[in-house]
């Protein structure tokens, strides 16, 4: 199963094995890690689920659809590698990949 790195802003990690087809927020919320709170449990309808995606890993991640842009506008802390992690679906390629948690999440 690929590994997924959480990155708190603190600098705290968190690394979990995230099943294929679960999408990067589930595996931090069924793992219970913090600073992924998804009170919309999924529907990109909260942006409380945001992290940033290291450049590195955008052509395996993404980009965001008009939705999903258009809800983070309402998140705190928003920056140009910002996603919101219910809207990534996990694949193999994303073995490895490292996200971080902005601070309104903590
Ligand atoms: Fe609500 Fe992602 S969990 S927008």
């Amino acid at each position: 199963m690929p590994r997924i790195t959480y990155v708190e802003d603190d600098g705290t990690r968190h690394v979990a094995e995230v099943a294929v087809g679960l999408s990067v927020m589930e595996g931090a919320v069924r793992n219970g890690f913090p600073g992924i709170l998804a009170e919309c449990g999924g529907a990109c309808a909260c942006a409380t689920c945001q992290v940033y995606v290291p450049e590195a890993w955008r052509a395996v991640t993404g980009v965001a659809s008009e939705v999903e842009a258009d809800m983070l506008e309402f998140a705190e802390h928003v920056r140009p590698e910002s996603r919101l992690s219910c809207q990534i679906t996990v694949t193999e390629a994303m073995d490895g990949l490292v996200v971080h948690m902005p601070a309104s999440q903590g």
